[in-house]
């Protein structure tokens, strides 16, 4: 079966307000013919290998296109997202919503926890495990709900760089076990937790230049990657480690903070098979 995503077309996208560095300067400076265009080659892209399910964008939700922030769903449960800033808790219940409409049992963190869905927590590919980013939008105290709710081992890291806010931002563990990720947005405990787990073979660290063109914000379906853009020294890493890279530019998306990854959520998610490891939050 092919892997099945939900976008959402930027009908109603713009930049009305700042609550990332990506958007000061930004505000009503988006191109909405753009956007759109960008948008449609992405999901064009993304639908040659993925079913593209798609939540309609609503007036007085501009961000509501970046789905990933929507919760994080694997099975029949959709872990519904509590947003940190008011200016997108009302996409709460319109994902919820959704969510439910489509036969999910939606879960709700408490009132005082904070998690933005799968643009702060990613699973493994190798391991039995969830990585959660913290410390600009998503709470610590998310992490025993989710290890609870998923039955999974959930290893925190601290986002350090307001550049790099969501852990899709900086983090993309790849099919076939490799990850790639923008070493510097992570404090030094967190950078050495990511080298306990990941063998340095397995590691693609991305230069600034490429974080900043938002390189591991990429959506990767199998074997294929697709991203706003990338070096040619990144391209080649990538394709010398087995990976086909799709570069489709998305300046509209990014003047919001966000790229590829951002406009998407997985909704067949998987826990990687058990290497046998004991049940337990790290941290
Ligand atoms: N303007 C949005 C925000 O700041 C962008 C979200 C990007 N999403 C992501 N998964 N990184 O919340």
């Amino acid at each position: 079966m092919k892997p099945r995503i939900l976008m959402c077309a930027p009908d109603h996208f713009d930049v009305v307000y700042v609550i990332n560095p990506w958007m000061e300067g930004n505000v009503a400076h988006c191109d909405p013919a753009l956007a759109m265009r960008q948008w449609q080659a992405l999901s064009r892209a993304i639908g040659r290998v993925a079913t593209v399910e798609s939540i309609l964008g609503t007036e007085g939700v501009p961000d509501m296109v970046f789905t990933a922030n929507a919760g994080l769903v694997i099975g029949e449960k959709a872990i519904l997202s509590h947003f940190r800033h008011i200016e997108r808790q009302a996409e709460e219940p319109l994902f919820a919503s959704w969510f439910a409409a489509h036969g999910m049992q939606v879960l709700r963190l408490p009132d005082d926890i904070y998690f933005e869905g799968a643009g702060d927590a990613l699973f493994d590919r190798r391991e039995p495990l969830l990585w959660l980013g913290w410390g600009h939008r998503s709470n610590l105290g998310s992490a025993p709900f989710l290890a609870m709710w998923l039955d999974v081992v959930v290893q925190p890291l601290r986002l350090v760089d307001p550049r790099f806010y969501h852990l899709d931002t900086c983090f993309c563990p790849l099919d076939g076990g490799r990850l790639l990720y923008y070493p510097d947005a992570f404090d030094a405990e967190s950078q050495r937790r990511i080298a306990a787990r990941v063998p340095a073979e397995f590691r693609i660290a991305v230069s600034t230049d490429d974080a900043k063109a938002f390189a591991c914000n990429a959506v990767n379906v199998g074997s294929h990657l697709f991203m706003n853009r990338a070096s040619a020294a990144l391209v080649q890493a990538l394709e010398a480690a087995g990976y086909q890279v799709h570069q489709t530019p998305l300046s509209e998306f990014m003047k919001a903070g966000g790229a590829a990854k951002c406009l998407t959520l997985r909704l067949d998610e998987r826990v990687a098979r058990s290497r046998s490891h004991p049940r337990l939050i790290s941290d």
